[in-house]
């Protein structure tokens, strides 16, 4: 039994939480939101979880120190946006060869940085490693079979990751390839968004079949320019998140994309889904990744122009069924 702690306590932390403890770990929660610790720790139930029950043994707490102190593992679950900032609060607790596993999903759209990337310039002294992979919590917090891969800078390291979280319901494998996991997590909800825009406007399960297809093109593409392993694409953290993100009414990425495509603006659609919808904030990432790299990323763009240029959806999908005529390659030098 290992002492670990969860940063965090949205779905996806508080059900990693209740699965480290169902693994034999003494289990104790941060959050950044005292009514959420209060809500938690007296209920022992997540509002977003029906019908979940949060088992005793799994301790909640707002104090940073206590979250931090003596842990084998520390999982860095806030919302990509908060990542930043919490790893600078929980910087001074940690101790140097801390091993911190990220679960979040996103790329910071000033520095372009991923997730790991921010935490280990915040905390240099840790050891950082991911964790990805088609996983709704919604579906992992009820036990039903669910595969992640575990990424860390060394095999011993992504092995160490695999032993926490290995579970009969829950399988992972594990990976060397960080950067390539990481963009796979962050670019699918951007492409969850225009499946879901297409879902609004009743474009039909081709077109979605068109979006997941061409989305991981656009990803592998990017994301092999940038250094990820293309092989990496083809996994879960690749094709496998991009197919359950564009396909399960779980994802508030695509939940959004169908408001939209239905006629609601961004800020309407953000407002009705009521949880971070990262793709909102990933996809200007993307666009100035692929600028960097020049990388064309047609769908993402589509997506951009939709969002933030007040292009109507309808005419997005027109722009890119009528783009130039090209041949089906993965290769990134065609980059069309
Ligand atoms: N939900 C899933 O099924 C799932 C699965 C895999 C990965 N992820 C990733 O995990 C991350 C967290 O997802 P989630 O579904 O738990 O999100 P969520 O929307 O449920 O998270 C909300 C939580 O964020 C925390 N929070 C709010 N304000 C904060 C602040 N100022 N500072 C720090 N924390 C704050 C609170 O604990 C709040 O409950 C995301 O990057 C997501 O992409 C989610």
């Amino acid at each position: 039994m290992a002492n670990v702690s969860v940063i965090g306590t949205g779905t996806w932390g508080t059900t990693l939480a209740i699965l480290l403890h169902e693994n034999g770990h003494h289990v104790v929660a941060w959050s950044a939101i005292p009514e959420e610790v209060k809500m938690l720790s007296e209920q022992r139930k997540h509002e977003s979880l029906p019908g979940v029950h949060i088992p005793e043994g799994i301790q909640f707490t707002e104090n940073l120190e206590e979250a931090c102190k003596e842990k084998e593992l520390i999982v860095m679950a806030v919302p990509s946006i908060f990542t930043r900032v919490t790893s600078k609060k929980i910087a001074g607790f940690i101790p140097a060869g801390q091993l911190i596993v990220n679960v979040a999903k996103g790329i910071e759209e000033d520095t372009l940085m991923t997730l790991s990337e921010q935490i280990e310039q915040e905390i240099p002294q840790a050891n950082v490693a991911v964790l990805s992979g088609p996983s709704h919590a919604e579906e992992v917090s009820k036990g039903m079979p669910t595969t992640c891969v575990a990424g860390a800078k060394t095999m011993e390291m992504a092995e160490t990751v695999q032993n926490f979280f290995m579970a009969p319901t829950f399988r992972v494998y594990t990976s060397l390839d960080v950067l390539g996991i990481e963009l796979g997590g962050s670019l699918k909800n951007v492409i969850a968004l225009a499946a879901g825009i297409a879902d609004g406007l009743g474009c039909g399960d081709n077109a979605k079949a068109a979006l997941i297809t061409r989305g991981i093109v656009e990803i592998a593409r990017l994301g092999c320019e940038m250094g990820g392993k293309f092989e990496t694409f083809c996994g879960l953290s690749g094709i496998g998140d991009l197919i359950v993100t564009c396909a399960s009414m779980h994802s508030r990425n695509r939940r959004a994309g169908i408001l939209i495509g239905k006629g609601y603006t961004m800020q309407e659609a953000m407002d009705e889904v009521h949880m971070v919808v990262e793709g909102v904030y990933s996809a200007k990432a993307a666009l100035k990744l692929g600028e960097k790299y020049h990388v064309t990323l047609p769908i993402i763009q589509e997506v951009n122009e939709v969002l933030f240029h007040n292009r109507s959806a309808r005419e997005a999908v027109f722009d890119l069924m009528l783009r130039e005529r090209t041949t089906e390659s993965f290769s990134l030098h065609l980059n069309k």
